[in-house]
């Protein structure tokens, strides 16, 4: 069977999606862990962007042993420049080049011709082939391009040097049919083609980018580039998951496999999610969580007598297994470390010590603590959240006569205690304002999301916001069994991190990438 080769963009284009920003730390972790799944390439970021970008790759660079790594560059001399700076360190670097080549790009965003897109590009190829071996080479919205002058661009770009040309459907305006014709087209008229891989880069607009992606395999591609849970700009790009599993499902169909750990799937998604912020749908293909859930009572019925009746992937597959032993106040810290093994968390004595004593307080709100309360409980905090205010109290009175009032108490860093009240239109409207009066910041809130973490009245709640001042803006998250408590937790987490951003311009808000 072919392999095909998974380039992951979660860190790049999918660090593109509106509202998200990852800090150094969070792209490291995601890198390492998609070094557990198996991805064979993985793109760090756009180094010319911003210095903290730049920073991040180089750190995701030195991190990561066992794949490739990539930045993204404008087809320009500085850009090339950032993108060498950054990948120093790298085990296996490789530059990612790019310039338009549809005629509405070199209309209205370059205002080339096409010759003038030809030499540009290969001026910048031949000029990145003297610092690196692996170089790929885009052509920005490649989807509608002209496919005669697409075949003269990658002719060009295997000429002057590029192993890998990509070919993006930038706006998602491909159908698989046509996108698959592209990869026949250029497979059957370009000269060299066989000594090059090629790629396929889809975006989600009309919903097809899994569905493009895998055209693009039936035709020739050995390379996809996608994002964990399908997160990027606009509606997000192929989702990795998809593919892996659709070519695990379905080799007699695609003949084709990729060599991740798929085990590690269900793992990579939610700190995807965690960090990134981005709730997965519950309907989402694979990894969301009704993905294999079982309501009607017909279905239920074909699953107690035999699973493939309404199953094709088991959720073992993917490392979602529910185990046997569920928690309740009386289990002992036995029981709770061999649970913790079971989720596959290696903790330290230390940290098993405060992951227990945080469980027994869970365990004495919540009746079950099921395996969902406790991962939550586990990867509560953002990475690296600096504690600059701590809630200690928080106090609400409600009534839908009477206008919703909430009091906070919170420590400094330095120990002070603050203690503030205020009304507002709603319960967490009343805690924001209190808790903007004690820490004296003034945030603007730009998004509020809650979620369930399990089932049930006494479940855990999950509070994720976004806050913004002046021009940064950061991600929160809150978790506790009262949704009022997990919602002021989400905002204080927000402000610590929006402050500690503001002092590090690399910590910065990204750059927009075009
Ligand atoms: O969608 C796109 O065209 C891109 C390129 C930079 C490859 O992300
Ligand atoms: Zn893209």
């Amino acid at each position: 069977m072919r392999k095909i080769y998974i380039f992951d963009t979660t860190l790049r284009d999918g660090e593109q999606s509106p509202g998200v920003n990852l800090n150094t730390k969070e792209k490291v972790e995601i890198a390492l862990q998609l070094e557990k799944l198996g991805v064979d390439r993985i793109e760090a970021g756009f180094p010319a962007a911003s210095p903290g970008d730049l920073a991040a790759v180089n750190a995701v660079a030195r991190a990561v042993k066992n794949a490739t790594v990539i930045g993204l560059s404008r087809s320009r001399e500085t850009d090339i420049d950032a993108v060498r700076e950054a990948l120093k360190g790298a085990q296996d670097p490789c530059i990612h080049l790019f310039l338009a080549t549809s005629p509405i790009h070199r209309k209205h965003k370059l205002r080339m011709e096409k010759d003038e897109v030809l030499e540009a590009a290969d001026r910048a190829i031949r000029y990145a082939k003297q610092y690196f071996d692996k170089i790929e080479f885009s052509p920005e919205d490649a989807g509608r391009t002209e496919l005669d002058f697409l075949c003269k661009v990658t002719d060009m770009a295997i000429k002057a040097g590029a192993t890998v040309v990509n070919i993006p459907d930038t706006v998602g305006y491909m159908n698989p049919q046509e996108f698959g014709n592209i990869f026949k087209t250029l497979k059957e008229n370009v000269p060299n083609i066989e000594k090059i891989q090629l790629s396929a880069h889809c975006h989600d607009d009309l919903g097809m980018a899994t569905a493009n992606a895998l055209a693009a395999i039936l035709n020739g591609a050995d390379q996809i580039e996608g994002t964990i849970n399908g997160i990027g700009e606009r509606a997000g790009n192929t989702a990795i998951e998809e593919i892996a599993m659709a070519l695990a499902t379905r080799p007699d169909y695609f003949g084709a496999h990729t060599t991740l750990n798929l085990k590690e799937i269900a793992k990579t998604s939610r700190l995807v999610s965690k960090l990134t912020g981005m709730v997965i749908p519950g309907n989402k293909a694979i990894v969301g969580a009704n993905a294999f859930a079982h309501e009607s009572g017909i279905h239920q019925d074909g699953m107690l007598k035999e699973k493939t009746t309404y199953e094709i992937i088991s959720p073992d597959t993917i490392g979602l297994k529910e185990s046997k032993l569920v928690l309740g106040k009386h289990s002992g810290r036995h029981a709770f470390r061999e649970k913790l093994i079971d989720l596959g968390y290696e903790l330290e004595d230390e940290a098993v010590n405060t992951a227990f004593a945080k469980f027994k307080d869970l365990a004495d709100r919540k009746k079950t603590v099921v395996d969902s309360d406790i991962r939550a409980m586990l990867e509560e905090k953002l990475i690296d959240t600096p504690e600059i205010f701590t809630l200690e109290t928080i106090q609400v009175s409600y009534g839908n006569q009477s206008t919703p009032h909430a009091s906070v108490r919170i420590r400094t860093v330095d120990g002070e205690i603050r203690e503030e009240s205020a009304e507002g239109n709603g319960s967490v409207d009343a805690i924001y304002n209190a808790i903007d009066q004690a820490t004296k910041e003034t945030v603007e809130l730009e998004d509020y999301s809650i979620k369930s973490v399990s089932q049930g009245k006494d479940a855990l709640g999950e509070v994720h916001v976004i806050l913004k001042q002046d021009d940064i803006s950061a991600q929160g998250r809150g978790l506790s069994t009262d949704i009022l408590e997990a919602s002021a937790r989400a905002y204080l987490d927000a402000v610590n991190r929006l402050l500690d951003k503001s002092k590090s311009p690399s910590k910065r808000d990204k750059m927009s990438l075009i």
